[in-house]
């Protein structure tokens, strides 16, 4: 089977998440179907479009006629009947597993009977939403990562149940979507989850602990590891509310307390603050989603050099080139 065995696609829930893989099947050619609960939610689904192909354009990645042609190929619609005629259903609506099956029992009801369906949950159990429907052997994981446009790896996830068809059909779409397909069991977090929040709760930990502060690690990360954002940043990229979710989803399953969700993010989750999308998390940022108050931002640091000599003057030298305030 090749990535062509799918053409029409449907994507239910146009969160950030649900348009950045509508984009992405989109941009791959495919015609997209996607679903929302209510015109308003919709409305707010054609805007993550409009607005991650427009910043695209703006940056000359893309011309307006391509970008015509990608949003062109997204019907949007709040009636699950349009799913109808899909060969594959891609759900991301929030983590509630009551929410899920109830979409699930919907799409049961709506699509063919050979129609692959998947979900792109990142902390439930796939095969906890395959038993209640009438096809476990056509559901699978796509869990795409954050943002859906531009990470690479998007892991697909095979139940006990799931027929080897289904799976090697999905992971040959995801390889033709230029994105790089992992395929896995059913276990909490997966394999990047599992891995990389470890490491963000340890992060959060150390805050707590007051081993380091928000923006030294965040520092030490982004220019000692090579990494693209240091924790803090991305963890608020993320959502703090779904970091919790998978902390806990693989903290059931490890009983590892690596997995145990730091006090803090349990705190910043209950007081609502839950990263870039309320405009404040471990970070606050304005309207245009810019970060405020962070360590590099603002006026020069100051620094005092004590002592005399070669060294002291090279320090000068180069805290001055820095931008700092040699004092
Ligand atoms: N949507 C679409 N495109 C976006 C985007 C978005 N939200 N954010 C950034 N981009 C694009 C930009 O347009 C730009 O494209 P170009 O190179 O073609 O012009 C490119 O990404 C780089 O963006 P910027 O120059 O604005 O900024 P950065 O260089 O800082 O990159 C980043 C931004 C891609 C988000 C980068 O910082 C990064 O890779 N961060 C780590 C993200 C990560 O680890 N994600 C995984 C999280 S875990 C997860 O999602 C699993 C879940 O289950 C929790």
């Amino acid at each position: 089977m090749d990535e062509g065995s799918f053409s029409r696609v449907g994507v239910v829930g146009l969160g950030t998440m649900g348009a950045g893989i509508a984009e992405v099947l989109a941009r791959g050619g495919l015609a997209v179907v996607g679903i929302e609960v209510n015109q308003d939610a919709l409305e707010r689904g054609r805007g993550h479009l409009e607005g991650s192909t427009g910043r695209a354009v703006k940056r000359g990645r893309l011309t307006e006629d391509a970008q015509r042609e990608i949003l062109g190929r997204v019907a949007l619609s709040t009636d699950f009947a349009d799913l109808g005629d899909c060969d594959l259903v891609i759900e991301a609506v929030p983590e509630r597993l009551d929410l899920k099956r109830k979409v699930f029992a919907e799409l049961d009801r709506v699509c063919r009977d050979d129609a692959v369906l998947a979900t792109n949950t990142s902390s439930l159990s796939v095969t906890d939403i395959a038993v209640t429907t009438g096809r476990p052997t056509k559901i699978v994981g796509v869990h795409f990562f954050n943002p859906a446009p531009v990470m690479k790896l998007v892991e697909v996830i095979a139940t006990v149940l799931t027929e080897p068809d289904a799976v090697a059909r999905v992971a040959a779409l995801v390889k033709g979507l230029g994105k790089t397909p992992v395929t896995i069991g059913d276990r909490a977090g997966f394999v990047a989850n599992r891995l990389l929040f470890g490491y963000l709760n340890q992060a959060a930990g150390m805050l707590e602990s007051g081993h380091a502060t928000r923006d030294d690690i965040d520092a030490a990360m982004k220019a000692g590891a090579g990494l693209p954002m240091g924790p803090f940043t991305l963890m608020d990229l993320i959502g703090l509310d779904t970091c919790l979710e998978v902390l806990d989803a693989i903290y059931a399953e490890s009983r590892d307390r690596r997995h145990a969700a730091s006090p803090v993010l349990r705190e910043l989750v209950t007081a609502g603050l839950l990263g870039r999308k309320t405009g404040r998390g471990f970070y606050s940022y304005d309207a245009s989603g810019e970060t405020e108050g962070a360590a590099d931002e603002g006026a020069p640091p100051v620094v005092g050099i004590v002592g005399v000599g070669p060294l002291a003057d090279a320090l000068a030298a180069l805290c001055d080139r820095a931008g700092a305030q040699v004092r």
